[in-house]
């Protein structure tokens, strides 16, 4: 099967970069959020993109134009679904609402269509099991910021068909990054090394040890890190770690992986990091 028409659930930081990056490598993108006012946002966000490459070189204002006319924007899911050949599902992390979305996403679609989700850390075999095609359904994680970032894990359910696998690991190889090949188990590779250590600086803050800024310069300056956990953890949204600890922790029933009570008390306050304005650190806009 060729794939042509790609959809995107959920306009937010990771959508948003997904759909410019399949609307940059040709695909026709459909780009949906529940609101009007969510899916401008994130096209505003690409169209930002878009100019900084145009402002560098990197492509011609031309090229930028056609990039955009390839994204259509829609709060209707089942305008979306249906005329999708690939679906990557990119909102809230959350269970019940992920089910909710395939739910609809499976009625709605064709029956061609792989469902894939942008998941950080939710069981894949979970979300596919409220769908009556779980070999067509998929994780296809990318990273953030996603123009940016190589590295897509593709994850196989339990029930993912291999002709999936190797549609989904070509398709990603399209958009110009490199598929890994993860199985379905909580945090799959990337976030359960990396969350763990986020977690980690978090209780080193709590715990009085150091302040963000000594913690973040320790990584930086000891272990190469381009960025420390915290200044990474207020990027990818606190909120977004919270539910990553929460589902390490529930599936593998280990205590090393208790989410800190200051991670909590910062996301009940609504610091959520970056797209909030405050979390480790305070951020103008
Ligand atoms: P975000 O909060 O920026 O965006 C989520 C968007 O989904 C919002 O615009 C919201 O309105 C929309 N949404 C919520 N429920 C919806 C529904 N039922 N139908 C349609 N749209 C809906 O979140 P972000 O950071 O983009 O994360 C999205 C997903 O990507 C999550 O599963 C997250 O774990 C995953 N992810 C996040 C990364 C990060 O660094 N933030 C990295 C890789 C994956």
């Amino acid at each position: 099967m060729e794939i042509r028409r790609f959809s995107v659930i959920g306009a937010g930081q990771m959508g948003s970069g997904i759909a410019q990056v399949a609307a940059q490598s040709g695909l026709e993108v459909a780009l949906h959020d529940l609101e009007e006012d969510r899916v401008q946002k994130g096209l505003r966000g690409i169209e930002k993109n878009l100019k900084r490459s145009v402002d560098k070189g990197r492509i011609t204002a031309e090229e930028m134009a056609q990039v955009l006319g390839r994204i259509r924007t829609t709060t209707d899911l089942k305008e979306a679904a249906e005329h999708a050949d690939i679906v990557v599902e990119a909102v809230v992390e959350n269970m019940s609402v992920k089910q909710e979305v395939f739910r609809k996403l499976d009625e709605w679609c064709p029956e061609h269509a792989i469902l894939a989700s942008n998941t950080s850390s939710l069981p894949i075999t979970e979300i596919a099991a409220v769908t009556k095609r779980p070999e067509k359904v998929i994780g296809m994680h990318f990273m953030n910021p996603v123009p940016v970032m190589k590295l897509v894990e593709v994850i196989r359910g339990l029930a993912t068909a291999d002709e999936v696998y190797a549609e989904v690991e070509a398709l990603a190889r399209k958009m110009g990054k490199t598929p890994v090949e993860v199985k379905d188990f909580p945090g799959f590779v990337s976030n359960r090394v990396l969350m763990p250590m986020i977690n980690e600086a978090v209780y080193a803050v709590y715990e009085g040890v150091a302040t963000p800024e000594a913690v973040d310069e320790v990584m930086k300056l000891g272990m190469n890190h381009p960025m420390g956990p915290l200044t990474l953890a207020d990027f990818i949204g606190l909120d977004t770690c919270l539910y990553i600890m929460e589902t390490l922790y529930e599936g593998f029933g280990d205590p090393k992986y208790r989410p800190c009570p200051l991670l909590r008390k910062y996301v009940k306050a609504g610091w959520l990091g970056r797209k909030t304005g405050r979390g480790f650190y305070v951020y103008d806009s």
